[in-house]
């Protein structure tokens, strides 16, 4: 099952049972928020999660992409991608968790194929401010699932302040033998859906409010849940990276490792590109910066011969269609070669002064903020250089 047939298959699911699609944003999120980039499905919603009547109705389901930077070292395990795609379903005050979590598992097991056996969930088990979520865990022992419960792990939120609530995750066993131990103990339980009862907001001094509703926020890993229905050992190798995988080893002979970082920071540096975003010294563009000279650091460690301008142009334009994004393949590419450019003469740059005999020694706070101040070298940059 490709990801297109699992978004149909997942949208159609939840059409059936009375939601409406929305069209996912882009991953530049409304303005006035103060975040980055969008970082999951719920996002574009908060005002709807916190009452404000939707147009739509009560009852949402979509596909969002979303980029996620706090995952950036984990990329090149089997699990992680930068950009990657939400599928998400929503109760705006409507049906509560447990039916979220019934339907659900039903998709799972009725609509994909999933062996029932092959599942585990873990539920929120209550801290001092709020209780267990027995809804959620008496469901899952009704559906003969094995759960776990855990405090930190089943309480989500976007960040320090806004929506959140406890949550109930869906893990796959992806081991060759038969399932064993829990998610918490084992990570071949790799998470692949979490239902979140989103019923209270965090206020800037930490304490907890309710919502004037009590809402369902889920969300799916799309790449994730195709890798394991696709039989795949990783992310990378389903179908979205399918001409990454097929043309970039040939081009560039780089190791497992290698080859995922540069295919998920460069297919990611295509998404951010196709949504308008420019390489910049601040802010998203910067971000988009760091991703292009993360592949560039990892091409050059071996032969800094090679080239952005060598990048088949199909992996681009598989990507920019994916996304429905109109920029050419073309000007994509010709400006991540501007980028390269720039880094190049950085670096040189970077390497000249740091000869200097000042420089020699281990550098103080002065010593960055002067290279980054006067010559334009940011500090990881710095760091990279005198390890190198
Ligand atoms: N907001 C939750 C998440 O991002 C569920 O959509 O995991």
């Amino acid at each position: 099952m490709d990801t297109e047939l699992l978004t149909r298959t997942f949208v159609e699911y939840y059409e059936d049972r009375g939601h409406r699609r929305i069209t996912g944003s882009t991953l530049l999120p409304p303005p006035g928020d103060t975040v980055l980039f969008t970082t999951s499905g719920m996002h574009p919603l908060t005002p709807y999660l916190e009452g404000r009547p939707h147009p739509l109705g009560r009852r949402l389901v979509n596909v969002q992409r979303c980029l996620r930077t706090t995952d950036l070292d984990e990329v090149g395990d089997s699990t992680h991608l930068t950009v990657f795609e939400m599928l998400g379903t929503w109760s705006l005050g409507d049906y509560e968790g447990p039916r979220s979590l019934d339907w659900g598992h039903r998709l799972l097991t009725e609509g994909l194929g999933v062996d029932p056996g092959r599942l585990h969930a873990t539920v929120f088990g209550g801290d001092d401010r709020t209780g267990p979520d027995t809804a959620s865990l008496r469901l899952w022992q009704e559906l003969g699932v094995p759960v776990e419960l855990t405090v930190e792990d089943n309480w989500w939120s976007n960040g320090p302040v806004g929506p959140c609530g406890p949550d109930s995750e869906i893990f796959l066993w992806t081991g060759d033998g038969p399932p064993r131990s829990t998610p918490t103990r084992d990570d071949r339980w790799v998470e692949v859906w979490n239902h979140v009862t989103m019923r209270h907001r965090r206020l800037p001094d930490g304490s907890l409010v309710p919502l004037p509703q009590r809402n369902v926020d889920t969300g799916l890993g799309l790449e994730r849940l195709a890798a394991l229905l696709q039989g795949k050992p990783s992310v990378f190798e389903c179908d979205v990276f399918e001409p990454w995988r097929r043309l970039v080893p040939g081009l560039w002979p780089l190791d497992e490792p290698s080859l995922r970082l540069v295919g998920d920071h460069l297919r990611s540096a295509v998404v951010v590109l196709g949504d308008g975003v420019r390489p910049a010294g601040t802010g998203r563009g910067y971000v988009l910066r760091r991703l292009v000279r993360r592949v560039l650091t990892v091409l050059w460690r071996d032969d800094p011969s090679r080239g952005l301008g060598d990048l088949p142009l199909e992996p681009v334009s598989h990507t920019l269609d994916h996304f429905r994004q109109d920029d050419g393949p073309e000007q994509v590419r010709r400006l991540l070669v501007e980028e390269e450019r720039r880094f190049g003469r950085l670096l040189e740059r970077g390497r000249q002064v740091l000869a200097r005999p000042r420089f020699r020694g281990p550098l103080g706070e002065d010593d960055f903020r002067y290279l980054h101040d006067t010559h334009g070298l940011p500090r990881d940059l710095v760091t990279g250089l005198r390890e190198g």
